[in-house]
């Protein structure tokens, strides 16, 4: 029933950091990463190469990108919204890139500032030459559970996004659930529809914990086959442009259920609540996860 093995895509660097209003030094980014690297983590999203403007803490992106140590055994991606990010990604050389867009008109708009249908085009000519480039392209589809301006998304403007991305060529969609309003029943008509609509595709689930239900939502997901899951260490994060929107659910609170479950996932828990401990450290707070707050009180 269960699957023997999850694979866990660790986002904190990008979509964590992304939302913290100090800047925090590259070089502490660049030892954060590295310390994630030896956990056992074979994924891990460096950074985003988007207007600086729009997202202050990662100007840093090329910098970060290049200053890090590759571990073989780890695919290290960047986020681009389209061919300038693209073209930063490459120079980084960066393994994998991913691009990003919104199933609500309002979100897309407040997010990357253009209409659902003048996002297509980009995305398509980034998805484009990133594989002629030889990189694989992982897509995100933001608010599919529900979006901070319109409430819940049809499942049928759900589909259709989906769609139009896997006719791009990407490898792995994942779904977002921007602002954690999803709850494990809607996961399942979300994905019981994907499951129809797209057979054999890769998807990933990318939950947000703001409500508390990511692990809730996860098992759900797990129950159905789905292996593949975005976390963040400490329960980082959040999209500055959807309001209230709060962590990713926590990679290592991830790691305990599943390993506690006998599902493996290749990471070591100790040498993953040691990298958020460094991090915690630089930062001067603590992080919000479960795992974390255990962790600090022993
Ligand atoms: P725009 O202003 O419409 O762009 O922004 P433009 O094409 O009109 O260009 C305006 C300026 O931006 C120009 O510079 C461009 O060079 C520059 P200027 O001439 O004014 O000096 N520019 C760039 N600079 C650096 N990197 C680039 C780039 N592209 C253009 N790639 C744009 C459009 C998409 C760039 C902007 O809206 C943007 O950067 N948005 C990013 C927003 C973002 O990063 N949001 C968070 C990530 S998504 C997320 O968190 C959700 C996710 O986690 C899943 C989930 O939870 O649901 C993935
Ligand atoms: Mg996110």
């Amino acid at each position: 029933r269960w699957p023997e093995k999850v694979k866990i895509k660790e986002v904190g660097p990008r979509d964590g950091l992304q939302n913290e209003k100090k800047i925090i030094p590259s070089d502490t980014k660049i030892g954060w990463i590295d310390s994630l690297s030896e956990t056992g983590l074979s994924y891990i999203e460096v950074t985003s190469f988007v207007n600086p403007k729009w997202i202050p803490q990662l100007a840093d992106s090329l910098e970060v990108a290049k200053g890090i140590r590759r571990n073989p055994g780890v695919t290290y991606a960047a986020l681009v919204p389209n061919l300038k990010g693209l073209e930063g990604a490459l120079e980084a050389n960066m393994d994998e890139i991913a691009v990003f867009m919104s199933t609500s008109e309002s979100h897309n708009q407040k997010n990357i500032n253009k209409s659902i249908q003048d996002t297509y085009p980009v995305l398509h000519e980034t998805v484009k030459l990133a594989l002629q480039e030889g990189k694989k392209v992982r897509g995100y589809l933001s608010t599919v559970f529900g979006c901070p301006y319109e409430g819940r998304v049809s499942m049928d403007q759900v589909m259709t996004v989906c769609d139009r991305l896997f006719e791009m060529g990407i490898d792995e969609l994942s779904l977002g659930d921007t602002i954690g309003v999803a709850n494990p029943r809607q996961v399942e008509e979300v994905l019981e529809n994907c499951l129809k609509n797209f057979k054999g595709a890769n998807f990933a689930l990318h939950f947000h914990d703001t409500r508390g239900m990511a692990l809730a939502n996860i098992l759900k997901a797990l129950e159905m086959g789905f292996d593949t899951f975005d976390s963040a260490l400490g329960g980082l994060g959040g999209c500055p442009y959807a309001p209230g929107a709060s962590g990713n659910v926590a990679t290592d609170d991830l790691v305990h259920m599943l390993e506690k479950m006998g599902i493996d996932t290749g990471i070591e828990q100790d040498k993953l609540l040691k990298a958020g401990s460094f991090l915690q450290q630089k930062m001067h707070s603590r992080l919000p996860s479960h795992q974390m707050a255990v962790y600090n009180a022993a």
